[in-house]
């Protein structure tokens, strides 16, 4: 038997002055995403960002439905459309942000695992580390790959 132990790094950023312009501005574009989200019930709004390896951003936000099964993720909607309408281009860099109706969380809201999965896919997909920005007020996190984020990924099904 033997015992192992998986860390992950990730940056921690006190404010969005501390990010590089390309991030500051997905950050930007993550919490005007917010705009777009459905959440009559949770009333939790969800934006994200995602930035493509040709420089294009995709904005989604968190849909709901009166079938809650039926909803959406921001981070998801995000992807399934920018994957849909840019298909064969890489994704770069994801950033997420939630609210309690106009009030972004002091910690960022983390994605859940089925986003991360989406994430996985599409990463694997692009050949290359799909970076990971989590937006709250009173931190920023940056993860450089999806593996930070969910470690042990499926991947045993042989994909051509
Ligand atoms: N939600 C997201 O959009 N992204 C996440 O990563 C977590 C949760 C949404 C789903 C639902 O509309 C609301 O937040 C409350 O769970």
């Amino acid at each position: 038997m033997t015992n192992r132990r998986i860390t992950i790094d990730y940056i921690e950023y006190a404010s969005v002055h501390e990010m590089e312009p390309q991030d500051r501005e997905l950050v930007a574009a993550a919490n005007a995403a917010r705009a777009g989200s459905y959440s009559p019930y949770s009333k939790f709004r969800v934006g994200a960002a995602l930035r493509l390896a040709d420089g294009t951003i995709v904005k989604g936000a968190n849909q709901e439905n009166v079938a809650y099964p039926s909803g959406l993720c921001a981070e998801r909607t995000a992807m399934f459309w920018a994957h849909a309408n840019h298909p064969g281009v890489a994704f770069d860099t994801l950033a997420i942000v939630g609210a309690n109706k106009d009030e972004v969380c002091e910690l960022p809201a983390a994605p859940c695992g089925s986003c991360r999965q989406v994430m996985a896919e599409y990463q694997r997909l692009s050949g290359q580390p799909l970076k990971v920005i989590l937006i709250g007020t009173h931190a920023i996190y940056k993860f450089a790959k999806v593996e930070d984020l969910l470690p042990l990924i499926f991947d045993s099904l042989k994909v051509e």
